[in-house]
């Protein structure tokens, strides 16, 4: 009959739903106090893997973290996240230098705090942390008095600012949906700049470099799409999947009998 496979399964249903969930969120350990710690908040924000990689390869977290110990301006962060990273042209990051690479997530950190609201009245242009020959890095924000919206603007990419990580003083990170590119790298008389496939192909065949490793091979040390968070995450859940498959499966074996 019918309702003696059902209703066991039904009773146990909740119980199940409950182990997956805590087998899935189980952490790796005891979480330190999210206080101050660029990596814990971005890890805590989800879908920073790019970023989290750029910034350990770099070392610019361990910079972060000492600034922010001896600043008394603060600082401001601007967290591209992942599909912000997927909007960059295939290899771009593969093309930058580990210096360039290091000025790009600079161009991100403003040497001081500011809250959503001292944005409001902060004139412009605003210097990052990163500089080249030509000086200073800047970037320009915009507010409106009509929208809360917050716009940053590099002269290659205008952007709001969708969401707040984190804003205690000292440390403010603003999540962004696009890379901040500075006109000194991505302008348009720069290599590191858009060229067109084509383009991109040919300078491939120039190097003698095989045009995938150029225009569409993802960097393995920073544009793996996939994060050793999320992989931990993902074996989590996988793990909690396949005992529920188990239990399942097992129970409806059990039912079999029982109904023989
Ligand atoms: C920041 O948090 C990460 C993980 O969330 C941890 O591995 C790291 O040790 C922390 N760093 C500091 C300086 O506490
Ligand atoms: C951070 O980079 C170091 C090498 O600089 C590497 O050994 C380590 O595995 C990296 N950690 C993460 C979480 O990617
Ligand atoms: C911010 O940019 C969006 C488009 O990206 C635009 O619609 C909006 O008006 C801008 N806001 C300000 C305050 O500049
Ligand atoms: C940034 O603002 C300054 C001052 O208003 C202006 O001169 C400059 O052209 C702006 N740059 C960009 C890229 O919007
Ligand atoms: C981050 O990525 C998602 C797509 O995965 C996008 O919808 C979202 O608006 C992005 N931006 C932020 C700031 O979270």
């Amino acid at each position: 009959m019918a309702c003696h496979t059902v209703l066991p399964l039904l009773l146990f249903l909740p119980f199940l739903l409950a182990m997956a969930a805590t087998a899935a969120d189980i952490a790796p350990g005891p979480s330190p106090p999210p206080e101050l710690n660029l990596t814990s908040i971005l890890e805590n924000g989800g879908q920073y893997t790019t970023l989290l990689r750029l910034l350990n390869a770099t070392r610019i977290t361990e910079q972060i973290t000492s600034q922010l110990k001896n600043s008394y301006d603060g600082l401001t962060f601007f967290a591209p996240n992942d599909s912000a990273f997927t909007k960059l042209r295939a290899g771009t990051l593969n093309a930058l230098t580990d210096q360039e690479q290091i000025q790009l997530l600079l161009y991100h950190v403003l040497p001081r705090y500011y809250s959503l609201a001292t944005f409001q009245t902060a004139s412009n242009p605003l210097h990052t942390e990163a500089s080249g020959s030509g000086g200073m890095y800047s970037v320009n924000v915009s507010t409106s008095t009509t929208s809360p919206l917050v716009n940053v603007s590099t002269g290659v990419v205008d952007v709001p600012i969708s969401s707040t990580l984190f804003a205690h003083f000292p440390f403010a990170v603003y999540s962004i949906d696009s890379v901040l590119q500075p006109p000194q790298m991505f302008g348009s008389s720069h290599k590191a700049s858009a060229p067109a496939p084509g383009q991109a192909a040919a300078a491939g065949r120039q190097k003698g470099v095989p045009k995938g490793d150029v225009a569409a091979e993802p960097s393995e040390a920073v544009e793996e799409p996939e994060g050793s968070s999320t992989n931990a995450a993902a074996a989590g859940r996988g793990t909690a999947v396949w005992m529920t498959v188990i239990v399942l499966g097992g129970m409806a074996f059990l039912n079999l009998l029982v109904s023989a």
